[in-house]
């Protein structure tokens, strides 16, 4: 509702992360409003009034006490029920690892994201993997793990329309997930102080649809465009074959 408007929703469970947010919002955020109109009220009702002495409360008394416990009981339920969608979410998102149709890599570095697609077999570290600097190439509607890993200190892999964040650790390899629902072009950000080029750290992913996808997997297929390059027109290769012994008669 409110992180919506604000900001587009491009994964299954970034609208599961907004509930949460609005929840809290309204559960932390509608006592705060109560709670301080009535401290700034009777500050301003009870101030020093001429000839009017002070009532001493040490606020045991029952028919004080009272008052803290049924302020007490809806904050405690409103405290069990953030920590139940919490804990909820947290597990679909972080502990549930549903069955991946693709994994890409994320290598984190001072200061820049490199990211290895799978390529046309569609199996990581192959021949035919697809590597990039700062971009990130996926599918709508499918459902992707990645392999998230540093080369030097602490990252954070952050892309705010998934709703996705999560620490890259040097020394270990995190998997995780996400399944794009809107396809575009959105910011990936680092979201981890990690040196002075940590603002320069930001990267794209680029949300298409399958069959975007699967054309730009075909055109950045490095085995293709190795043989592509590698094999030149018969007429030249000819002509250097002819100079070549040329040169070795001599
Ligand atoms: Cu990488 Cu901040």
């Amino acid at each position: 509702m409110i992180l919506n408007s604000l900001l587009p929703s491009a994964s299954t469970y970034a609208g599961d992360i907004d509930t949460l947010f609005d929840v809290i919002t309204l559960l932390v955020g509608v006592p705060f409003l109560i709670a301080s109109f009535l401290f700034f009220s009777f500050i301003l009702r009870f101030k020093k009034k001429e000839g009017v002495d002070s009532m001493y409360i040490s606020g045991t008394e029952h028919q004080y006490m009272k008052w803290i416990h049924r302020a007490h009981v809806p904050i405690l339920v409103f405290d069990v029920i953030i920590v139940v969608m919490a804990v909820n979410v947290w597990y679909d998102v972080k502990q549930d690892l549903p069955e991946a149709a693709s994994t890409v890599r994320v290598t984190a570095q001072q200061w820049a994201w490199t990211f290895t697609h799978p390529g046309p077999d569609n199996v990581l570290d192959t021949a035919d993997d697809i590597r990039t600097v700062n971009e990130l190439h996926v599918a709508k509607d499918t459902l992707y793990h990645f392999k998230l890993e540093s080369l030097d200190v602490l990252h954070s892999f952050s892309v705010p329309v998934f709703r996705l964040k999560q620490d890259a650790i040097p020394g270990r390899v995190i998997t995780g997930w996400f399944e794009p629902t809107l396809a575009g072009d959105f910011d990936i950000q680092c979201a981890e102080i990690c040196g002075i080029g940590h603002g320069l750290m930001p990267a794209k992913i680029h949300v298409e649809s399958p069959g975007q996808h699967a054309a730009w997997v075909k055109a950045h297929n490095p085995l293709a465009l190795a043989a592509a390059t590698s094999s030149a027109p018969p007429e030249l290769e000819s002509k250097v074959r002819k100079e070549t012994n040329r040169l070795a008669a001599r």
